[in-house]
């Protein structure tokens, strides 16, 4: 009896040997910052891609389709998810400095930045507006009105709309500030008179603060938001651009922007919680 114990313990022995090898082994199928960790970088000043919700006990929680979809793409890959909310230039340098796997941040696969990150297929197709308060609408009858040396334009800081702002405001006073809530703010404070801003977004600060509006469509080469992935990563990509496709296929990504659209339009949601 005793023999057979013996037995049966060192059989038990060997297989959890077994399993964490087998454990180690899928820890190490993608070569992550951590092992067994997707760490994402995430900007959440953009609703409803990402941004700060208050829970029922009163809590800032990181709310946002990028947020459901870093979870998804993290379960498919077997990794644990840690988040990284940052301002928007802080997720290109995390990406630039590999000290992330992902950026999740409504980013767009702007060429330029092609040299400090690899992309994942489009996830999200969105436009960009320029955006006044109410009241100053009609100064704004097109882009060429946007481009007067009086006026001051937002744009976030290392965001594309830096350069859409330079493109049809050269002549405008550009500020560019970290977050886009700090646009938002400052636009109704009446320190801006105008701001570039992902069309998506302006909409959903709009809900919140009615005094926006959104006057113009600005044309974009570079339609849609994609994954920043840390450069050479291919099997992450790869991994990545499966997940990703698969949360297009199944419904999941529409359901992640419904709650997201949802939940940042409801009275949950502090817009300039970080101002
Ligand atoms: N799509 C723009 C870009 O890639 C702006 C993204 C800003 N994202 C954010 N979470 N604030 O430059």
């Amino acid at each position: 009896m005793k023999k057979l114990i013996s037995l049966l313990l060192a059989a038990m022995m060997i297989l959890s040997l077994a399993a964490c090898g087998g454990k180690q082994e899928s820890a190490s199928k993608y070569n992550t910052v951590t092992a067994g960790k997707l760490t994402v970088a995430t900007s959440p000043d953009f609703a409803p891609y990402e941004f700060y919700a208050i829970d029922d006990a009163g809590t800032p929680q990181l709310a946002g389709f990028d947020v459901a979809l870093a979870g998804y793409i993290a379960n498919e890959l077997g990794l644990e998810l840690e988040m990284v909310p940052i301002d928007f230039d802080g997720v290109l340098m995390e990406l630039q400095t590999k000290s992330v796997d992902l950026g999740l941040a409504g980013l767009s696969p702007d060429p330029e930045r092609e040299s400090i990150m690899d992309f994942s297929d489009i996830y999200y197709m969105g436009g960009q507006s320029f955006v006044t308060v109410k009241g100053s609408e009609d100064k704004f009858a097109t882009l060429a009105d946007t481009n007067k040396a009086e006026y001051q334009i937002g744009a976030q800081t290392g965001s594309i709309q830096v350069d859409l702002a330079q493109e049809n405001s050269p002549d405008a006073d550009i500020i560019q500030l970290a977050k886009v809530t700090d646009i938002i703010a400052e636009l109704l404070a009446g320190k801006l008179d105008g701001a570039y801003i992902e069309t998506a977004v302006a909409e959903s600060y709009a809900v919140n603060y009615p005094e926006l509006a959104i006057v113009l469509d600005v044309p974009y080469d570079v339609e849609g938001s994609a994954i920043g992935v840390s450069k050479g990563n291919s099997e992450l990509l790869a991994a990545v651009n499966a997940a990703v496709k698969k949360a297009l296929e199944d419904g999941s990504m529409d359901k992640f922007v419904a709650e997201a659209n949802e939940q940042a339009a409801g009275k949950i949601f502090e817009g300039l919680l970080d101002g």
